[in-house]
């Protein structure tokens, strides 16, 4: 097959040419001219002012088809054009020849390379257009108003070019211009607007698309009126609110999609008169009340999304009536009650389910039927269930199944090895009270049995497997060599166990993969070799372990690594600064092993180029701050606010021969330090973190830590610092965390400091500092114990010692508790299955949330 795509390509791209040449090459030889010589020359001169690119259309089939020209028979004028994923690759300009072609009623380029053109002005002298189509086709720039003067035009589909701006009133131009609209698509064209009630007085608009717009205000309830309508999609605008009409009989509706806006209210009543309804996709909004038992008329209904909502009340039954359903996704809501699976057992058609994250008890019967529908999506978390369901015993077809956070006790019945076992790529237990499992299907990729109360040694799942996590259970003994022989393995997390012994020393042999936690076992010992040629790792955890010796040096061929955590260990080496030599390293913990030493000044290969967050704290190392390393750490110089990026990263398993499923992992982490307590449940790209607290650090603090401009949170209390405070921290102006507390820090606090307005916590308690502290701005906001104790010589009001301006001085509070800690995580979401699902392209937003426990680490000092 892949061989013959080129030729085929080929081979209709000659024809197609030789169909152009055809038509034009007909009036030459004056036979019957099909189309005039000037627009016979106008289309050559068109066609020559771009190249061809196979990159310039995003259909994998597209070729440069000149067979779209339609001329009129009698006038030979050409009328019509259509060159939609043809390769065009260009600008096009005002003066292009297309716009010669005045006699043009239908014009589509759907689909090509216009390399963010403006769309020219020239459009106007194509007045004829009945339908103007420039999807997908890399516009740039505003709309020409010319464009919404195009007044006999009945299709305008703008849509998907995400740098095209339409004029503040640029709908209301429309809707007071293009009167005969009956579709208009400008999905991803950047509105900015509210949408004008004169919107619905297009009375023939059949289709109206506007997706991810950024339209706020409230759409006009007017628009669900219009007699034609068949499809209205507005999703993905989070500030459109509205609430849903009271529908007519007469509703020709065929397709309403609302998701991800913040529309709100009841779904109503008169919902069942859509009779043509074949798709509701209201998920991800703000609707409260009941799911209407009056959906049960709308027995077109083929795909019905109303998860993420605050739907509440119970199932009706009569959803049992939508027999077309294809997919039903009510996931997420405050739905409660009994439901008998029985209900959805009888929508023959179904095949995506989810039903997680509601207040329900799926009740399932012993009884088993050949004629139920064949899932391939079933997810069934939080459903109350006592046991496996008999009815998946007839099920041939999952692909992925979730059964997580029930009360399913003990062994993993044989039979469940058997569901779907060839099919079923996800399987995740998650959450029960499981003690072990004997068999599983055969082409398994991913298995969570995270948290469950697997007993004895480790189980080795079959060797398809990608991704397996077992965290939270009560496996004891050693790592069995057998894992290392899942070869395909990507994601391993045993954490959270009774596993002790030795690593296996086979461990490194790995090679796929990308992640490997450990974290809170027993292990001691040396860390193994990791990383071979071409490691694909990028996280390793074997935090809160024994494990000893040294950081094993061959980490520094893990070329990928981004996050390393080898805290709360019994490690003895000095500070890797070799570890610089990563490439991609932004997570460092080191904290809470037997570090010593001195930090020696970097090599300069060794610069740690993407570090944003270092732990070392409670070790040994003594020395001075490692400044030289302060000027090479780049990433925390730079001040990225703007970013809503977060560290993670996307893995597509492929679950089967159709689907995959993205697994959209993330760092967590939670810094907490004496009462303090940052949380991300993301880490976003902006966060830099550095901690060497506890140690022995001596010397003055570097006024080159003024450079690590983007520093969020600094730790270096409980060490042996002297000398002043520099005053260069005031350029750290993010800071929202600063802790110079138990050192022998002299002179006075810099005034300046109180210019750094994110600083929430402030510490510089036992030292021996001198003079008044600052006050003004965030310093106001300080209690006491940020200063006081043994600061012999600072004064203020709250402080024994008082200064002479009693208005220097802070409100006094309760005492802060001396809580210690740096607390890392690894989240991961599941991404594929949700809100505006297309069958075949799996793409969406997040269903399933999986909270592993990477980066797991807590430890205290007095
Ligand atoms: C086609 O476009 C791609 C992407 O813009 C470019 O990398 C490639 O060089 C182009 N090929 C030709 C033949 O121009
Ligand atoms: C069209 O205009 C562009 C500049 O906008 C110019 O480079 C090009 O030569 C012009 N082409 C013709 C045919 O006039
Ligand atoms: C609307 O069309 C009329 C005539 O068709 C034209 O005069 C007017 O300028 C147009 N309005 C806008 C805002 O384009
Ligand atoms: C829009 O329709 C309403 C009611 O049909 C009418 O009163 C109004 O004049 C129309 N607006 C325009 C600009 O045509
Ligand atoms: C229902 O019909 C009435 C009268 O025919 C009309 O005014 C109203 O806009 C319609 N509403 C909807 C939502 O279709
Ligand atoms: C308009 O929407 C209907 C219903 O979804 C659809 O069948 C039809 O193809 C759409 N028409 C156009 C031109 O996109
Ligand atoms: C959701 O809707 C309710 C009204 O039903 C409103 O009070 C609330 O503010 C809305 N929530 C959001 C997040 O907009
Ligand atoms: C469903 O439709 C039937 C007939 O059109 C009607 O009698 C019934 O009330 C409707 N059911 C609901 C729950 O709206
Ligand atoms: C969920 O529904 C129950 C009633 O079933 C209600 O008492 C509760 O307030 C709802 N919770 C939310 C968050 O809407
Ligand atoms: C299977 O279900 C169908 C429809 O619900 C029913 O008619 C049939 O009797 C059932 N068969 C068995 C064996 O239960
Ligand atoms: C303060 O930050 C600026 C860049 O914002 C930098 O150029 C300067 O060197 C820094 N000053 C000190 C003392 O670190």
């Amino acid at each position: 097959m892949g061989l013959s795509f080129p030729l085929i390509l080929i081979v209709r791209f000659l024809v197609s040419l030789m169909m152009f040449y055809l038509i034009l090459a007909a009036s030459s030889s004056g036979v019957q001219p099909l189309c005039h010589d000037d627009e016979r020359f106008a289309l050559l001169q068109f066609k020559e002012s771009f190249i061809i690119n196979q990159s310039a259309s995003r259909d994998p089939s597209a070729y440069p088809k000149w067979d779209g020209v339609e001329c009129n028979k009698d006038t030979g004028h050409v009328i019509a054009l259509d060159l939609s994923s043809s390769c065009l690759k260009g600008f096009l300009n005002s003066n292009s020849s297309l716009f010669r072609l005045a006699h043009l009623q239908n014009l589509n380029l759907d689909d090509n390379d216009f390399n963010s053109s403006p769309i020219p002005t020239s459009f106007r002298r194509l007045s004829r257009l009945t339908e103007l189509s420039l999807s997908y086709s890399v516009f740039s720039g505003q709309i020409p108003s010319e464009i919404l003067e195009l007044s006999k035009l009945v299709l305008l589909d703008l849509s998907y070019n995400p740098l095209l701006k339409l004029q503040k009133s640029g709908l209301t131009v429309i809707a007071q211009n293009l009167t005969n609209l009956e579709v208009l698509y400008l999905d991803q064209v950047v509105i900015s607007s509210n949408v004008p009630n004169i919107l619905a007085n297009l009375s023939f608009l059949t289709n109206l698309s506007l997706r991810k717009c950024d339209l706020h205000g409230e759409f006009p309830v007017g628009i669900f009126g219009l007699p034609n309508l068949q499809l209205l999609r507005i999703g993905i605008n989070e500030y459109l609110t509205g609430c849903l009409p009271e529908f007519n009989r007469t509703s020709l509706l065929v397709s309403l999609r609302l998701g991800s806006t913040n529309f709100y209210g009841e779904l109503p009543d008169s919902i069942g008169h859509l009779k043509s309804l074949v798709r509701l996709t209201a998920c991800y909004c703000n609707f409260s009340g009941e799911i209407p038992s009056s959906l049960g008329n709308v027995t077109n209904l083929n795909v019905l999304e109303l998860q993420s909502n605050r739907l509440s009340g119970s199932v009706p039954q009569s959803i049992s009536r939508l027999v077309n359903l294809e997919l039903l996704y009510i996931h997420d809501n405050n739905l409660s009650g009994m439901v008998e699976f029985e209900l959805f057992l009888r929508l023959r058609s179904l095949s995506h389910l989810q039903l997680s994250g509601n207040n329900i008890s799926l009740l399932t019967k012993a009884s088993t039927n050949s004629t139920f529908p064949k899932f391939r999506i079933l997810l069934l978390a939080d459903c109350d269930l006592g046991k496996f369901p008999e009815f998946l015993r007839n099920q041939d077809q999952l692909e992925l199944l979730d059964l997580g956070g029930n009360k399913i006790h003990g062994q993993v019945p044989k039979w469940v090895g058997n569901v779907s076992i060839k099919t079923l790529g996800a399987l995740d237990l998650r959450y029960n009270f499981l003690t072990g499992f004997d068999q599983l299907p055969v082409n398994l990729k991913d298995l969570l049995l995270d948290f469950n109360m697997l007993q004895g040694s480790l189980p080795i799942p079959p060797p398809s497997i990608a991704s397996y996590s077992v965290s939270n259970n009560r496996l004891t003994g050693e790592i069995p060599h057998l894992i290392c022989n899942l070869s395909l393995i990507t994601n391993l997390d045993l954490s959270s166990n009774n596993l002790g012994g030795l690593l296996p020393q086979c461990l490194g042999n790995l090679s796929h993969s990308v992640s490997l936690d450990l974290h809170g076992n027993n292990f001691h010992g040396t860390i193994p070799r990791i990383c071979g040629e071409a490691s694909k790792l990028m996280m390793i955890d074997f935090s809160q372990n024994h494990l000893q010796g040294r950081v094993p040096r061959s980490l520094a061929k893990c070329t990928k690594l981004e996050a390393i955590n080898l805290g709360n260990n019994q490690i003895h080496d000095i500070f890797p600064s070799w570890l610089g030599i990563l490439p991609e390293l932004r997570i460092l913990i080191l904290g809470s092993n037997k570090l010593y030493g001195t930090i020696r000044s970097s090599d300069s290969n060794f610069k740690f180029p993407k570090l944003q967050i270092i732990d070392l704290s409670n070790n040994h190392i003594s020395g001075k701050l490692p400044s030289e390393h302060f000027q090479n750490w780049k990433a925390m110089q730079i001040v990225d606010a703007e970013s809503l990026t977060y560290m993670g990263k996307i893995q597509t398993l492929g679950i089967s021969a159709e689907s995959t499923l993205d697994i959209t992992s993330f760092y967590s982490i939670t810094m907490i330090n004496k009462g303090t307590k940052m949380e991300y449940e993301k880490v976003p790209d902006f966060l830099i973190a550095i901690d060497l607290s506890s140690n022995k650090f001596e010397g003055e603090i570097p006024e080159m830590v003024g450079n690590l401009n983007g520093l969020i949170w600094l730790n270096i209390s409980n060490n042996f610092l002297t000398g002043p405070i520099p005053y260069t921290l005031t350029n750290l102006t993010r800071l929202e965390s600063l802790d110079l507390s138990q050192n022998q820090l002299s002179g006075v606090i810099p005034p300046q400091l109180t210019e750094l307005t994110f600083l929430s916590h402030f510490n510089v308690s036992h030292n021996r500092l001198t003079g008044p502290i600052p006050h003004g701005k965030q310093f106001d906001t300080f209690n006491n114990s940020s200063f006081s104790d043994q600061n012999p010589e600072l004064c203020g009001n709250t402080l024994s010692k008082k200064c002479w301006n009693p208005e220097d001085s802070l409100p006094p509070s309760s005492s802060h508790n001396s809580e210690f800690a740096f607390d890392f995580g690894w989240k991961e979401i599941v991404m594929g299955y949700g809100c505006g699902f297309v069958f075949g392209a799996m793409s969406g937003q997040i269903v399933v949330t999986k909270k592993y426990g990477w980066f797991m680490k807590t430890f205290g000092i007095g």
